[in-house]
């Protein structure tokens, strides 16, 4: 039987605006497989991000409860949430976010860094994932000197290099063209096989759900967990 990495129970969000309550998220509930794709699909606007920053414990559910690695994340006060994030849940950003200023190494790097790993552990583990996502050579490059699939590898790697059991990607390929974005979820798809890393992604793009092994769809903040594929 497979290992629920993350449990989903009964989530409400809301935001207000003014007075206006307005609900992105309606009792939802879904579990999540270790060393699994699941996918994430709806109208712009269902609550997608809303989830996944839920998930990735960004922000705090309205009501209901996230566990992950059967952690309650309502448990944990600001420093031990932020230490958990840390060490546990990596992130893909639609738009990348690598830090311009530090070259390729120094972006995968990072997330070490911030977790004190010794920096001959640090380097072994940082070649070990930029060898996994063909970005040798690439070492000494910036950001800005990279394409926008290379950026995309960068930010992979980044959130793997600390063996997260759970990776969160809000539309991946959104930016990035659809040769380009299929070998982007490849790459993924070798990461889950070799890790066993459970990975949650939003997005739009149909071309990409032939990979995934559950797929729910949010309308206007509802789940609706059953899909063809
Ligand atoms: N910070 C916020 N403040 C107010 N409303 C928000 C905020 N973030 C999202 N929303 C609203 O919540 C709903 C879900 O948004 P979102 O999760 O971003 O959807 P998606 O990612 O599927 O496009 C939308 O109606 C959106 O306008
Ligand atoms: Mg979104």
């Amino acid at each position: 039987m497979l290992e629920t990495v993350a449990n989903i129970q009964k989530v409400c969000k809301s935001y207000y605006l003014g007075k206006v309550e307005i609900k992105a998220l309606k009792q939802v509930s879904l579990q999540v497989p270790s060393g699994s794709f699941t996918f994430i699909v709806g109208k712009s606007g269902s609550g997608k991000s809303t989830l996944l920053n839920l998930l990735g414990a960004i922000d705090i559910p309205t009501s209901g409860y996230i566990e992950i690695n059967g952690v309650k994340l309502s448990g944990l006060n600001d420093n031990s949430l932020s230490d958990f994030r840390g060490e546990s849940i990596g992130h893909i950003f639609q738009n990348f976010n690598l830090i311009p200023v530090l070259n390729l190494y120094e972006n995968i790097e990072y997330p070490l860094l911030l977790q004190n790993i010794p920096k001959k552990e640090r380097k072994f583990t940082v070649n070990e994932f930029i060898e996994a996502t063909g970005l040798s050579g690439l070492e000494k490059h910036l950001p800005s000197e990279l394409s926008g699939g290379q950026m995309q590898r960068v930010a992979i790697a980044r959130a793997l290099v600390k063996k997260p059991s759970i990776v969160l990607a809000d539309e991946p390929t959104a930016n990035l063209d659809s040769v380009t974005g299929g070998e982007i979820i490849s790459l993924m798809l070798d990461m889950k096989k070799q890790y066993r890393t459970a990975f949650v992604f939003s997005t739009h793009d149909k071309e990409i759900l032939k990979e995934a092994d559950d797929i729910y769809t949010l309308v206007d903040g509802t789940m609706e967990d059953s899909y063809d594929k």
